[in-house]
């Protein structure tokens, strides 16, 4: 059957195919290190579970939401984002909305959809989480790459982002704490960020935020837009329940914008899922946000401790220069090109998709291979499991870096 030229320009989901893969070694009875994932291994706070059970009752939870979610809900997650970032809450009185999606991927489906045009340049800071590109080539936009590296800890400089600005360039898309670098940018980086889109007044930001409540190392995460709030009219915040509430197979994201970009993306939304999942989305206007401290602090805790774990056997093995300080998000980022395993391959290709197949074949390990964040050479690590097995893995990890 001939297929469309939209669908065939898109990779398949690398990091679902690789847990695939994973799974399936595991089901024939080897043991595999799954670091791959992008979920935590635990269920959401019973706060929430209870929730969605008492909503069971309702019939208004089986039958079609608006468009753009329940009014009610909306204005509870402007009212969250207003205090969780301290902005003064005035601005968000008119002109503002949000809307809700089936996940956050959704989400950033939708705004792109409303935003580009194709032939449009969107432009993504490297690492950046695999999807980006697929969606921007989706609606016919154009990624344009901005890189980095460890030395920087893998945060872009704003200098290179001014100097990829073209009269073309319509988005810029901001993920901070970031997928897959497990950072977060610095208050300094987001002010001379602020100063960057004044000089270009018809730039949009999209600030996708979806880890922001996962850091494990202060400071916690700032914007751009709390520094200058002059800003907000041009950015629309992404959120989700998927890492915060441990609730990626539930589907629900959303985003916080000005009503004008929200009415676009139901427009797109209303004619494609008509709506959001009706039952998740009563539940989560329910649920009091004040029980994500107490859910989340063993998360992060337990995330700062394999994180520690990589760091000292890094250390011990004296694989210096492959790692940096990570700070948020479920992740861990190294580069290969740094160790003395890679002394076999040419420096100017990349090799991280052999060496994934490698670790997968030879040690039993799943990691997401850097080809697919644009950043060669690298791969991205989860901090998410438990100790014992995390440990077991990364001793494996550091003797195949220091073989050959
Ligand atoms: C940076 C980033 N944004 C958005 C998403 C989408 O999450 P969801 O669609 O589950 O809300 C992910 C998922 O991995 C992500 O890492």
């Amino acid at each position: 059957m001939l297929l469309s030229s939209r669908v065939k320009g898109i990779s398949d989901s690398i990091t679902m195919k690789l847990n695939e893969k994973a799974i399936q070694l595991t089901e024939e009875g080897k043991v595999i290190y799954n670091l791959s994932g992008g979920q935590l291994p635990i269920k959401p706070t019973h706060e929430f579970i209870e929730k969605i059970h008492h909503q069971l009752n309702f019939l208004k939870s089986y039958q079609y939401s608006p468009s753009a979610g329940f009014p009610a809900l909306r204005k509870k997650l402007i009212r969250h984002f207003v205090d969780s970032r301290k902005l003064p809450s005035e601005i968000f009185e008119n002109d503002w909305d949000v809307i809700l999606s089936n996940g956050s991927k959704h989400t950033l489906y939708n705004a792109l959809g409303a935003l580009i045009d194709p032939g449009d340049e969107v432009i993504l800071l490297a690492p950046y989480w695999v999807s980006y590109p697929e969606m921007i080539k989706f609606w016919g936009g154009i990624p344009t790459i901005v890189k980095s590296n460890v030395f920087d800890a893998f945060v872009p400089a704003i200098e290179d982002i001014r100097k990829t600005i073209t009269p073309k360039t319509k988005v810029i898309i901001v993920n901070s704490p970031n997928n897959p670098s497990g950072v977060h940018y610095s208050e300094a980086w987001m002010k001379e960020f602020a100063v960057l889109m004044h000089e270009n007044p018809d730039l949009v930001v999209i600030s996708d935020e979806v880890y922001s409540d996962i850091t494990y190392f202060d400071p916690k995460p700032s914007y751009f837009y709390q520094f200058d709030n002059s800003l907000l009219p041009r950015t629309i915040i992404v959120h989700a329940i998927s890492k915060t509430l441990a609730a990626t197979g539930l589907r629900l994201g959303w985003a916080v914008a000005p009503a004008s970009i929200v009415s676009a993306m139901a427009k797109i939304q209303g004619q494609t899922t008509s709506g959001p999942n009706s039952l998740m989305q009563r539940a989560l206007l329910d649920f009091d946000f004040n029980f994500l401290e107490s859910f989340l602090t063993p998360v992060k805790n337990h995330i700062r401790q394999n994180a520690a774990t990589l760091r000292e056997k890094f250390r011990e093995a004296s694989l210096g220069h492959c790692w940096y300080q990570s700070t948020s998000a479920f992740y861990f980022m190294i580069d290969f090109s740094r160790t003395p395993m890679f002394q076999r391959f040419a420096p100017e290709q990349d090799h991280s998709d052999l060496i994934a197949d490698e670790l997968l074949n030879n040690e039993g390990i799943t990691v997401v291979p850097g080809s697919d964040f644009g950043l060669p050479n690298t791969a991205r690590i989860a901090l998410v499991i438990e100790e014992v097995p995390f440990q077991e893995a990364i001793t494996k990890i550091v003797r195949y870096l220091n073989k050959f």
